[in-house]
């Protein structure tokens, strides 16, 4: 199979397509961008990294974050944060109240804003810095010494953030976060504000279809990375967790900046970036994309 030449056939099909979807722009600084770019990159387990259109642009990470801060945290205490959050698919919105009240402060899954602010408390208390954990962490992995934070995307989501302090006071009231409000907000901030493109982000990805090996040895147990990869897959596409199985039929995790990040387990890692998104908060563009892959090299892990 050659893969440059498929990747170059999907992005010129992009290309071509009528536009669908807005850019996100709750988040003050996100609808600045030209929404009608569009990346793939595929970092193959054997090695190689192929990549097509605006791959090696930089976005708005956003909730593709939460993978990264979720493998971190099970690294180092896998068990304490299964008491703290659920593991089920919410079938509501990402920043969603009304599910956390009748669940009594257990989030459904931490790939919900609230289930990834009780993520960031708990990386907080293991590491007293969770964003810099996070940095650090995917510069390694992505190989990229200069991955950072867009302080301007950070600080526009701090002004305007409010729904994710309700949902922060309101997991405080459950005593499901036990650092002050303000601090797990600010990390929570940082770390969504990361700018990576969609090779660092192929690249970073990595140990999730390599079993847990990341680019300076094991990151995770081979166990923990399946278990990481299921949660993904039911949830990492919010409300569209269902059809995203059905189209795409790989573990995958999108962000309002307009990535997916995506996990053919045991053959690569593959990122996708268009900044118009869907109605349920994921890049139209890449939904497209990665269905069309997945249906030309039989990726999929049904
Ligand atoms: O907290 C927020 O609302 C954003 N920083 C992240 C949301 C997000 O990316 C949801 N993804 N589709």
């Amino acid at each position: 199979m050659n893969i440059q030449y498929l990747l170059d056939d999907l992005v010129a099909d992009i290309k071509a397509t009528p536009p669908e979807g807005n850019v996100a722009d709750y988040i003050p600084g996100l609808e600045t961008v030209d929404p009608d770019q569009f990346g793939i990159a595929v970092a193959m387990n054997s090695g190689e990294t192929y990549s097509a259109g605006n791959s090696s642009t930089e976005f708005s990470i956003q909730s593709i974050s939460k993978v990264f801060t979720l493998a971190l945290t099970i690294a180092k205490d896998e068990d304490d944060l299964w008491t703290r959050v659920s593991r089920e698919p919410s079938g509501t919105p990402f920043n969603s109240l009304v599910q956390l009240e009748h669940e009594h402060g257990i989030p459904r899954n931490p790939f919900i804003n609230s289930g990834a602010l009780v993520v960031t408390d708990r990386l907080l208390t293991l590491t007293g810095d969770s964003h810099a954990c996070l940095q650090t962490f995917l510069r390694e992995q992505s190989s990229n010494p200069s991955i950072e934070v867009n302080e301007a995307i950070a600080a526009s989501e701090s002004l305007t953030g409010h729904r994710n302090a309700s949902l922060a006071y309101f997991l405080t009231s459950y005593q499901n976060l036990v650092n002050p409000v303000p601090e797990v907000l600010n990390a929570y901030f940082r770390q969504c504000a990361i700018a990576m493109s969609c090779e660092d982000l192929a690249r970073g990805g990595s140990f999730l279809s390599r079993g847990g090996i990341g680019a300076n040895g094991r990151v995770l147990t081979a166990d923990q990375v399946r278990r990481l990869n299921a949660v993904m897959l039911t949830c990492g596409t919010y409300d569209a967790a269902g059809d995203f199985a059905y189209r795409v039929g790989l573990p995958c995790k999108s962000g309002v900046g307009g990535g997916i990040l995506a996990v053919a387990p045991g053959t690569c890692t593959i990122a996708v970036w268009g900044p118009r998104l869907g109605k349920s908060g994921n890049s139209a563009a890449g939904v497209t994309a990665l269905a069309k892959l997945t249906e030309r090299t039989g990726w999929s892990v049904f």
